[in-house]
């Protein structure tokens, strides 16, 4: 397994460009199961989920090439309405096939994606709101079996939790329903309007989108279309908070600064200096002591919960103590232990973290558990004395384009190391890993088994 060498105390310095979303690709994807005619989607990061979702879509039946960023789609039959156990352990947004498969098809076989590192995860929200939409629904063996043969009917669907791939997934579904949805306690999430955005240009009728309320007008039928995906508001917030750990010059570009408000706050509030160099570009520096301040996560527009592990680590180099609490998933402190390895002063209290600082941290071996956990040590050991070697890198892999690549470009000095088969694997294909040769359907590539993100 691949592990990344990182020699800290370095101040980053420089531009980083940001990648498309890995969390907006990935229901546009699967929403390219919705019409039997070509979707094409620009701007797609070339990481590990974004292939696994291409090979589940190929095994149920589209066809697929890609070049660079761009990924065709064309999906002229359901071969297989199915997301077998292999692939859905593997990444549970999987179960984003759920809603387009028995919209489409009018039948779906979906693996149930069972537990993840950050929590239990069920996604009882996308059955419920596919049963308000008529689909009759069973669980067995481990899988869910919807069947909707005379197709979905519209109805008022109130999620009593807000969940993002569950408001993405039913929305899908009601696209191709007789008559008018409404969801109501929407996700608001940047990824769900550029959902919707896509959805539009295919000919869907769709009101509402980044509001609670979503109304979705069924269609009998829809289009192909392009479309853009939107920049990863995550990687973007993940290499600000790079800058501001090395107390170095960072100007993420490419990015929306819009959906990153709630980050920048807490920067400026800590004492970090973010400005708005030029459309899509953030800058940020640390020109005084940095200061603690107190996070919870929320959903959107609040702090992101994909941002926390990450700013927890910038909270040891803070004067104070800082309060970080973690109100979306019930499990999602498992950096908190290895930043402790490196010397952090961490207390766990439930689903707070009391974070105390300025500590020193000292480069440690520490294992990720999870994507955005891996994150947050690898910031750690740039800010670290000595070296720190994080193991199980395949989770960042998960959605991260080359982060140390990017990272270096910066000046930071980490690298790849693993094993001679993996690291020749990578390098050859550093372009796009698991390349699925285009327009073929391919054999399951083995990856390691967690399935979180
Ligand atoms: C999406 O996951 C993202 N993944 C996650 O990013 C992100 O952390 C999360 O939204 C919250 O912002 C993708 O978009 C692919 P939820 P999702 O449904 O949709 C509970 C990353 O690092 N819930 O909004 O699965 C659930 O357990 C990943 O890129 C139910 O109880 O999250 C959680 O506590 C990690 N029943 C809460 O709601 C359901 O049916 C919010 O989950 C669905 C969710």
């Amino acid at each position: 397994m691949d592990k990344f060498v990182i020699t800290g105390g370095t101040d980053l310095n420089g531009e980083i460009a940001t990648s498309g979303s890995k969390n907006s690709a990935l229901p546009a994807l699967a929403a390219a199961l919705l019409t039997d005619e070509p979707v094409t989607l620009r701007r797609i990061p070339r990481v590990r989920d974004i292939r696994t979702m291409e090979r589940l879509l190929v095994d149920i039946g589209s066809h697929f090439d890609e070049d660079e960023e761009t990924v065709r789609l064309h999906t002229p039959n359901i071969v297989s309405p199915e997301a077998p156990y292999e692939l859905v352990k593997t990444m549970r947004a999987s179960s984003l096939v759920l809603g387009p498969l028995v919209a489409r098809s009018g039948r779906a076989r979906v693996s149930a994606p069972g537990g993840c590192a950050i929590g239990s995860r069920p996604i009882n929200l996308h059955i419920f709101g596919l049963e308000r939409l008529g689909a009759k629904i069973n669980q067995t063996h481990g899988y869910i079996e919807a069947e909707a043969p005379d197709g979905l009917k519209g109805a008022e669907v109130h999620f009593d939790r807000i969940t993002v791939t569950g408001t993405e997934d039913l929305v899908m579904a009601a696209v191709l329903a007789r008559g008018e949805t409404v969801i109501d306690n929407a996700a608001r999430e940047p990824e769900v309007v550029d959902l919707c955005a896509l959805l539009s240009k295919m000919g869907a009728k769709i009101e509402g989108a980044g509001t609670s309320i979503i109304r979705v007008h069924g269609a009998a039928k829809l289009h192909g279309a392009r479309h853009m995906i939107i920049p990863d508001r995550i990687e973007a917030g993940t290499f600000l908070i790079a800058g501001a750990i090395t107390r170095g010059d960072v100007t993420v570009t490419g990015c929306e600064p819009e959906h990153l408000r709630a980050l920048i706050s807490q920067l400026e509030q800590a004492g970090a200096s973010v400005t708005q160099p030029s459309a899509g570009a953030l800058r940020v520096r640390v020109l005084a002591k940095l200061k603690t301040v107190d996070v919870t996560t929320e959903e959107h527009p609040g702090f992101a919960t994909d941002l926390q592990a990450q700013f927890m680590a910038l909270m040891t180099q803070a004067e104070g103590i800082s309060i970080i609490t973690e109100t979306i998933f019930e499990n999602r402190f498992m950096h908190a232990q290895e930043l402790d390895r490196m010397g952090a002063n961490i207390r766990i209290d439930g689903r707070r973290a009391l974070v105390a600082g300025p500590i020193q941290l000292s480069g440690a071996q520490v294992i990720a558990s999870d994507l955005r956990a891996s994150a947050s040590l690898v910031l750690a050991g740039l800010a670290a004395s000595g070296e720190t070697t994080v193991d199980r890198v395949y989770h960042i892999d998960r959605g991260y384009e080359a982060i140390e690549t990017k990272l270096a470009g910066a000046g930071a000095r980490i690298r790849r190391v693993g094993d001679k088969r993996t690291s020749d694997k990578q390098s050859s294909d550093k372009q796009s890993p698991d390349k699925l040769p285009s327009d073929k359907q391919p054999a399951a590539n083995k990856q390691p088994e967690e399935a979180s993100a």
